[in-house]
């Protein structure tokens, strides 16, 4: 006999009381008497427990802060390009979707990887940006297209003073801090961008709500739950620019060949 085996907390208890659906043991009318936010849901559904309110306020934060950065960058202009030659939502979506990885908006876990490495052997900024750089590995969390030392990313600096006026320690997230005085020594575009600051204080959510087992926290970091962050954040701005192209009836896009170097 083949059975469908359900390891869903929320789903088992949903078979339970076959009354309510629940996420992670919670009944949707707790969720919504308790004027519980999407922080909360996201904590039930990927870490299956309640976080504190800090932390729960800080996703939704991270959530509300990367939702959309402008049509100028890769994730929108896939979206926009894919809705102008008339296809559907969700074709749209994923397309911009899909640029998301290690250069745009999916380094939060690598960022979250090296740097808790780095930080827990110790190592110097100096020690370690240097020993990526003999791997020929960018350092995840570091780098921005437009932003500078001069011009920082508002984001950045916003999570940063939420997390130090709220988080019990930031020791990961100062830590990037002094890794980003050594990069920005090398050159001015050589930031913390978004991807580090959420990647870093991450861990610093988990280290310090004294909510995960250190077990779990490898295993989140390993696993890699972080970039889903971003994921989820940037959809929502994607979905935006779908709208707006359908919305301003904008014709099929193509690209000014003049922009093209044409070499063998
Ligand atoms: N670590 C070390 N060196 C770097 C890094 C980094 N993270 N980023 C750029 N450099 C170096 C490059 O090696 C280059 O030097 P070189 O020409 O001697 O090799 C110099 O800085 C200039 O780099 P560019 O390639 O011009 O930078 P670009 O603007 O193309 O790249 C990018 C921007 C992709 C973000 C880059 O900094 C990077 O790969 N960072 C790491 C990945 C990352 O964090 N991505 C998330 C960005 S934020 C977001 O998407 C929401
Ligand atoms: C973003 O959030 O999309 C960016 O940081 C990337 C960019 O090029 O601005």
């Amino acid at each position: 006999e083949h059975r469908l085996i359900l390891f869903q907390p929320s789903l088992m208890t949903e078979v339970r009381t076959c009354e309510e659906p629940c996420y992670a043991g919670v009944p949707m009318s707790t969720i919504v008497e308790k004027g519980m936010g999407i922080g909360d849901v996201i904590s039930l559904l990927w870490f299956k427990r309640s976080l504190p309110r800090y932390c729960t306020q800080f996703i939704e934060i991270c959530v509300m802060l990367c939702a959309d950065h402008g049509p100028c960058v890769s994730g929108a202009h896939n979206t926009i390009v894919t809705a102008r030659a008339g296809k559907d939502l969700v074709s749209s979506l994923v397309s911009g979707l899909l640029t998301i990885g290690p250069r745009f908006g999916g380094a939060v876990d690598d960022a979250a990887r090296y740097f808790k490495d780095a930080y827990d052997r110790k190592l110097s900024p100096y020690e370690f940006v240097e020993s990526m750089k003999k791997k020929g590995i960018r350092v995840p969390g570091i780098g921005h297209r437009i932003k500078r030392g001069d011009n920082r990313d508002k984001r950045v600096e916003l999570l940063q003073l939420f997390a130090r006026t709220h988080f019990p320690s930031t020791k990961y997230m100062e830590y990037a801090v002094e890794v980003e005085a050594y990069t920005l020594s090398k050159a001015n575009n050589l930031v913390m961008n978004v991807d580090g600051a959420i990647g870093t204080l991450f861990l610093d959510l988990l280290a310090g709500s004294g909510m995960f087992t250190k077990q779990e926290i490898d295993e989140i970091v390993a696993i890699g739950y972080l970039n889903g962050l971003f994921v989820l954040a940037r959809s929502i701005g994607l979905i935006g620019h779908t709208f707006d192209q359908k919305r301003l009836k904008q014709p099929l896009y193509r690209h000014p060949w003049e922009d093209v170097l044409y070499t063998k």
